[in-house]
């Protein structure tokens, strides 16, 4: 089937003439004279175009508010800009329009754009990559331009913003789809375990390998590998991955024979890897080698105009999963979602999206369904609905202004509570030949012998001069006990007690 485009026809002008542009190139077109029928088809009308383009009108407010239904339903919108507007950039970030064009616009040139644009939409569903930030868009047409090649790729973000959705992607829209896809966690093996993992071992490499057994590299031979949390990796492996980088072959563990692969690498990282570079945690020539092409995915708190969007498609998406009747979300609800901070990305959002569509009594997600330190965590904060796009440098200000607002609604937190339990404290038992261990809360009071109080104010530094005096008390000043039941060396003793003073 064609694809569909609705033309509004506030400059007539141009719409008939890329009307007749678009019916030329293969669309399905409709021209509408308002933007309140637009809004009704869109609203009511199946199938829902793919593809709006407004030739004008797009200061009023109803072009606003088609805009908003247009973008909750990931359908693309071009905007057609007079050649007089001083911000056309700026206006179609607050408008949420996908892509605008300067008037006179060439009918050809129109024409192009919305096959783009539709191209993108029909990646996204493809590829699962929900999003219409800047931000988002960017990484698409960088996924789009990276398939085709074999070269390396780092993808940075934090946790759950999608480093391994977008690593598949890649995979899946690049010639090696079909081959292999392996994904290794570098983190969740120790050194050893890792090095066999990945390039595997010879029979009797080491105790315990009875077999031959081949390693991720040579599994994925053909097809695609994605290291994550590569960051993480020690440095051993880090001089063998280097080795395959350089020049595509291994040894296995115990191995004298070079092996070939062809595998093209993907590798993510929820740290800044420069910076692991520059404390010495990571190698810098692997860190050239890895860093050939860059994803980067900024954290969900920083493109909030996709939250919506997003808690639709999962409301959608669990609603049918757990084949339930699910109405949505109420905009105050909504609200709050937008509001709130989301250090666990979109993985946290999808997740409680899920919680949310099981749990919800009344077949619709409302403020009350939506757990406590979600809500509170994002009042008073100030970024609101629709996520309006603004500068770099105003975002960024935006976003460091968020952080010390956080920040000191966290400190408000945490003296509350301290307040509201002034008299109970936590005691660390110092006793014989056990570490230092947290024990059950009592009422404070002078500490009896051997026990070391923690009271609300104190740093790390006196409760450890605090355990080091109660231990030297117990041991009736024995520095060599008294650094036994500590757990710590007798050298590292003398040590803190020059810097505490207490010789
Ligand atoms: N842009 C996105 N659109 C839709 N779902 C997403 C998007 N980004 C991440 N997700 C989902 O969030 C979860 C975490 O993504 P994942 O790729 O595992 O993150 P990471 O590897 O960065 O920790 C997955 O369920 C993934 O499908
Ligand atoms: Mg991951």
């Amino acid at each position: 089937m064609a694809d569909r485009v609705l033309v509004t026809t506030d400059d007539l002008e141009h719409a008939v003439r890329i009307n007749a542009h678009l019916e030329t190139a293969g669309f399905q077109t409709a021209l509408t004279s308002s933007f309140d029928d637009v809004s009704r088809a869109v609203g009511t009308g199946d199938p829902a175009p793919d593809c709006i383009v407004l030739t004008g009108g797009l200061h009023e407010t109803s072009a606003a508010h088609l805009l908003r239904i247009a973008r909750d339903r990931s359908i693309s919108t071009l905007g057609l800009v007079e050649s007089t507007e001083p911000d056309p950039k700026g206006l179609a970030g607050r408008l949420g329009l996908t892509a605008y064009l300067a008037k006179p616009a060439d009918p050809a040139e129109v024409t192009a754009t919305v096959r783009r644009l539709i191209d993108r939409r029909r990646l996204q569903e493809r590829t699962g990559i929900i999003g219409e930030s800047p931000a988002i868009q960017e990484v698409l047409v960088k996924i789009e331009q990276m398939a085709p090649v074999s070269s390396t790729v780092l993808v940075e973000g934090e946790s759950g913003t999608g480093k391994e959705l977008v690593a598949r992607a890649i995979h899946d829209l690049s010639p090696r789809r079909g081959q292999p896809f392996i994904a290794v966690n570098c983190a969740a093996l120790p050194e050893a375990l890792l090095e066999s993992e990945l390039f595997g071992h010879e029979k009797g490499a080491f105790t315990g390998a009875a077999e031959r057994r081949l390693g991720r590299f040579e599994l994925a031979d053909g097809g695609t590998i994605f290291l994550d949390e590569v960051g993480e990796m020690p440095p051993a492996p880090q001089v063998k991955l280097l080795r395959v980088l350089e020049d595509r072959s291994f040894f296995r563990v115990g191995g004298t024979h070079p092996i070939a692969v062809d595998v093209r690498v993907i590798a993510a990282t929820n740290k800044a890897l420069k910076e692991e570079v520059a404390l010495g945690q990571f190698r810098d020539d692997l860190f050239y080698r890895l860093n050939v092409l860059y994803i980067y995915l900024p954290p969900l708190r920083a493109r909030k105009a996709d939250i919506p969007l997003l808690v639709r498609r999962f409301i959608a998406e669990f609603a049918a999963a757990h084949d339930k009747r699910f109405r949505g979300i109420t905009p105050e609800a909504l609200q709050i979602l937008v509001d709130a901070d989301w250090p666990g990305n979109i993985r946290q959002l999808r997740n409680l999206v899920e919680s949310m569509v099981v749990l919800a009594p009344e077949g619709e997600i409302r403020a009350s369904d939506i757990p406590r330190d979600i809500r509170e965590r994002g009042r008073g904060l100030p970024m609101r609905l629709p996520g309006a796009t603004r500068s770099v440098a105003g975002q960024e200000l935006e976003f460091i202004f968020r952080s010390l607002v956080e920040l000191k609604l966290q400190v408000e937190d945490l003296r509350r509570r301290l307040e509201e339990r002034p008299q109970r404290v936590e005691v660390i038992e110092v006793g014989p030949g056990s570490a230092l261990a947290p024990v059950a809360a009592v009422d404070t009071e002078p500490a009896p012998d051997g026990e070391v109080v923690y009271r609300p104010g104190m740093t790390m530094a006196d409760v450890e001069r605090a355990a080091i005096e109660a231990a030297l008390r117990q041991t009736k000043g024995n520095r060599r006990k008294a650094s036994e039941i500590l757990g710590i060396g007798e050298r590292t003793l003398y040590r803190k007690l020059k810097e505490y003073a207490l010789v």
